[in-house]
């Protein structure tokens, strides 16, 4: 039974949240296994615009499951207010969704400190402050909480009197929510939860089920976003690669495919190194025509060409096996269009970043390719072929708007172009 991963082999926002859903009906359970409510996985169903940050992309009238794995950090705020929206266009689908209980959870916490750590770095991440940062650095410091210490009230209670003891030595009176507070939100959450019917299994007990049936593993963020290997410090604090699905019990030796999804250019927001980054009227009409607006947090996100560089690492980095090229419309019209070839490092030309370092210090070379009017156009499936020669992996699906029923795959599209 096929199991398949698709990861953002970009800074995120590729779009991987249509391209899921895209594929999500062949799948029987959609699972996600790192990230948590920074992730905007934006999906349509019926012309209605959905965007998932912490639920698996299903497809709502589908028979697919979704699946939270123990990789995430969960804010169940945002997760109680995810289901209720789709609850009132989908009676009964939280019943859907299976939670690991050995998940970490975000607290009330993690987000002030998000927001007072930020403000007092010299260099800010631009993260989205949902605080995910501090909900994961605590679980490596083993004060987090596991979403099945809300079964154990008294196990709860402690472990948050503990917590705070720790935080208010470092905070002071920063932090503005009690002990309390805390208990109570997460309390009425828990309660949310059960009446909502959600499930909660771990992947111990989903080990089976999962080996014997189709699985398709919703990778968050993207590779150059990856807590080890993507442009340290300027990433997230999770695993955005397929490596991550460990944490649902796979190893990507049991991956059939690994899909790297890429945006026709790039995106990027918050801050960090971005080689190919573009500034001036040309990075307002891509960010113009793309909306290239943050889908979790609103900012506007920087723009830049196609870099086959850092797509040669993403591809090392995550093992992809094929690639789904995304709003490739949104560069109909261009008369010429960009793609770097090559970082020049130091002096030397590099088709690859040997390490993240890398990402710093390049200066881009670039090579100019013809634009397409639109792509039926020949030049559009050249510029295709460009990236698959250069990098050595196909380009399989070729997204072409926003809607999940737009996209094709690449033989289909051989056979539409104008000639
Ligand atoms: P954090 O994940 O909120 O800590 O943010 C760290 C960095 O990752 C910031 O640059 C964010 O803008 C970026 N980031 C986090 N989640 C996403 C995402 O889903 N798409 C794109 N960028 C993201
Ligand atoms: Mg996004």
């Amino acid at each position: 039974m096929k199991k398949m991963a698709i990861v953002g082999a970009q800074w995120g926002d590729e779009g991987k949240g249509k391209i899921v859903n895209y594929f999500s009906k062949d799948f029987e359970w959609i699972v996600r296994f790192s990230g948590g409510s920074n992730a905007g996985h934006t999906i349509y169903y019926k012309d209605k615009k959905y965007v998932n940050h912490l639920l698996p992309s299903i497809m709502p009238n589908s028979n697919s499951k979704g699946f939270l794995g123990a990789g995430m950090v969960l804010d169940l705020e945002k997760l109680v207010e995810e289901l209720s929206i789709l609850e009132s266009d989908f009676p009964d689908i939280s019943s859907k969704f299976y939670i690991d209980l050995e998940a970490f959870l975000v607290l009330p916490w993690h987000k002030e400190e998000d927001e007072i750590i930020e403000s007092m770095r010299k260099k800010p991440i631009g993260t989205t402050r949902r605080g995910i940062g501090p909900s994961y650095t605590d679980k490596v410091s083993r004060e987090g909480i596991k979403f099945y210490y809300l079964f154990d009230e008294s196990l709860l209670m402690n472990r948050l009197e503990d917590i705070y003891y720790l935080k208010s030595s470092y905070y002071g009176n920063k932090l503005k929510t009690s002990i309390s507070e805390v208990y109570e939100f997460l309390i009425k959450a828990r309660n949310r939860l059960e009446k909502l019917k959600v499930n909660y299994a771990s992947a111990i007990e989903m080990g089976e089920v999962f080996r014997s049936t189709s699985v398709l593993f919703e990778g968050a963020q993207g590779v150059l976003l990856d807590l080890d290997f993507g442009t340290y410090p300027f990433v997230t604090s999770s695993s955005c690669m397929a490596h991550g699905v460990s944490s649902v019990g796979f190893s990507t030796f049991e991956l059939d495919d690994v899909y790297g999804v890429l945006k026709a250019y790039t995106t990027r927001v918050g801050e960090g190194p971005f080689p190919t980054e573009i500034f001036g009227e040309e990075a307002e009409k891509i960010r113009r025509l793309g909306n290239e607006y943050g889908a979790t947090t609103g900012r506007p996100r920087r723009v830049g060409w196609l870099d086959l560089p850092a797509l040669r690492y993403a591809k090392i980095r995550s093992g992809l096996t094929g690639l789904v090229i995304t709003k490739s419309d949104v560069l109909n019209g261009f008369d010429q269009i960009k793609v770097c070839t090559n970082y020049e490092i130091k002096g030397k030309i590099k088709d690859t970043p040997s390490s993240s370092y890398d990402f710093f210090v390049a200066k881009p070379v670039y090579k100019e390719l013809k634009g397409w009017k639109n792509t039926s156009d020949i030049n559009f499936l050249k510029y295709l072929s460009f990236i698959e020669e250069q990098t050595q992996i196909n380009v399989d699906y070729i997204s072409y708007g926003p809607k999940t029923e737009e996209m094709c795959s690449k033989n289909h599209l051989i056979l539409n172009i104008d000639r």
